[in-house]
C-alpha cells in the first residue's frame, strides 16, 4: 500500500508520474486554493516515505520514469531530506529520469545556492511554482505572501542550480473590475518578461483559469459578491492583453493553457515565434465561442 492523504493535486504533466506523499497540505494558504482544506500541514517521516517507495517498487517494478512529490509545497522540506529521498528513489527505480515538486517562491528563497545545487544534483530537476499574478497588490490581496520581485529572484535561483521552472498564472484572479483585470494581465506579462533564463534553458508557463472551490476564502467573497468572476469572453480578453504585453524574446518559453480549468486550450513551444498565432486563435475563439470548453467540463 502507498499512503495518500486525499484529495491530492498534481500538475497535468505529471499524469504518468509516481506520486509520493512527502508532505500533507501546504504551509501557505492562498485565498483561491482548496489544496489544504481539511489538511493540517505536516512533513512526513522519512522512514514512512521510504516504506512507500519500497511498496511502489513491489507494485510497479521499474515502470516509472518520473516522480512527483506531493503535496502543495513539498519543496519546503529541508535540502538534506529532499536529497535523501531522491538518492533512495533513484537507487530503487533505475529508469527514473526526473523528480519534481510544487514550491512556493519562499521555499526556494529559503534555500542557499549550495543547497539548491545539491538538490539538483540529486535529480530533483523541475519545480512547479505558482506565480498567479505579477501584480503586487493582487498578490497581497490573495494572501500569496510573496512579491513579484521575490518570485523573479526565486526563478533565477532555480536556473542557477540548473533546476527547470514550470510556473502557473491564474486568469480571472482580479475579478470583473476592468482596470484591475488589465493591471493583472499587464503586470503578470511584465513579470514573465523578467523570467527569461540567462543560461538559455527551456522554461514553462501555464495559464489556468480561476475556479472558485467551496470553502475557500475567495468562495466566501464570491458568495457576498465582493468578488465577481470574469465571464468566459472577459477571460479571453484578459489572456489576449497578457499576450500583447509579453516581450518578443521568449524563444525558450513553452506556453500552455491545456489545464482543465481553461476555456480555450493553447500550446506553443516557442512563445517568441508563435505569439501572434496564439493571439489569432484567441480572436477566433472570441468570434466563435461555441468552440470554448463548456462550464460544466471545467475543473481543477
Ligand atoms: C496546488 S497549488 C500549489 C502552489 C504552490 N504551493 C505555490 O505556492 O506556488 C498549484 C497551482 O494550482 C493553481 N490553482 C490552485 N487553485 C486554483 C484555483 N482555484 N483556480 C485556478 N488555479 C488554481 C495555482 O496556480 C497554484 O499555484
Amino acid at each position: 500500500m502507498i499512503y495518500y492523504k486525499e484529495p491530492v493535486y498534481r500538475p497535468p504533466a505529471e499524469a504518468n508520474s509516481l506520486l509520493i506523499q512527502v508532505t500533507e497540505g501546504c504551509s501557505f494558504s492562498c485565498d483561491f486554493c482548496a489544496g489544504n482544506l481539511g489538511k493540517k500541514f505536516l512533513i512526513r517521516n522519512t522512514d514512512d516515505i521510504k516504506k512507500d517507495l519500497i511498496n511502489a517498487k513491489k507494485l510497479f517494478g521499474d515502470y516509472y520514469r518520473k516522480m512527483f512529490l506531493l503535496d502543495g509545497n513539498a519543496f519546503v522540506i529541508p535540502a538534506d531530506m529532499l536529497v535523501e529521498i531522491a538518492d533512495f528513489s533513484y537507487e530503487l527505480f533505475p529508469k527514473l529520469k526526473r523528480i519534481s515538486a510544487y514550491a512556493h517562491a519562499k521555499d526556494i528563497l529559503a534555500k542557499s545556492h549550495q543547497e539548491l545545487q545539491k538538490i539538483s544534483d540529486s535529480g530533483v530537476k523541475m519545480v512547479y511554482l505558482g506565480i498567479e499574478t505579477g501584480d503586487d497588490d493582487l498578490l497581497t490581496q490573495i494572501n500569496k505572501r510573496v512579491t513579484s520581485d521575490e518570485i523573479a529572484e526565486a526563478a533565477h535561483k532555480l536556473y542557477k542550480a540548473n533546476i527547470s521552472l514550470s510556473a502557473t498564472i491564474i486568469l480571472g484572479l482580479a475579478g470583473n473590475d476592468k482596470e484591475k483585470s488589465k493591471k493583472h494581465a499587464q503586470k503578470t506579462a511584465q513579470l514573465i518578461n523578467r523570467l527569461v533564463p540567462e543560461n538559455n534553458m527551456a522554461w514553462y508557463i501555464s495559464a489556468l483559469t480561476l475556479m472558485i472551490p467551496p470553502q475557500t476564502r475567495i468562495y466566501n467573497k464570491y458568495k457576498t459578491q465582493e468578488f465577481v468572476p470574469l465571464t468566459h469572453i472577459e477571460i479571453l480578453e484578459e489572456l489576449r492583453y497578457f499576450m500583447l504585453n509579453l516581450n518578443d524574446n521568449l524563444e525558450r518559453c513553452i506556453f500552455r493553457s491545456n489545464h482543465a480549468s481553461n476555456y480555450l486550450p493553447l500550446e506553443s513551444n516557442n512563445l517568441a515565434r508563435n505569439k501572434d498565432k496564439l493571439i489569432e486563435q484567441i480572436n477566433f475563439a472570441l468570434n466563435n465561442t461555441d468552440i470554448l470548453r463548456n462550464e460544466s467540463f471545467r475543473g481543477l
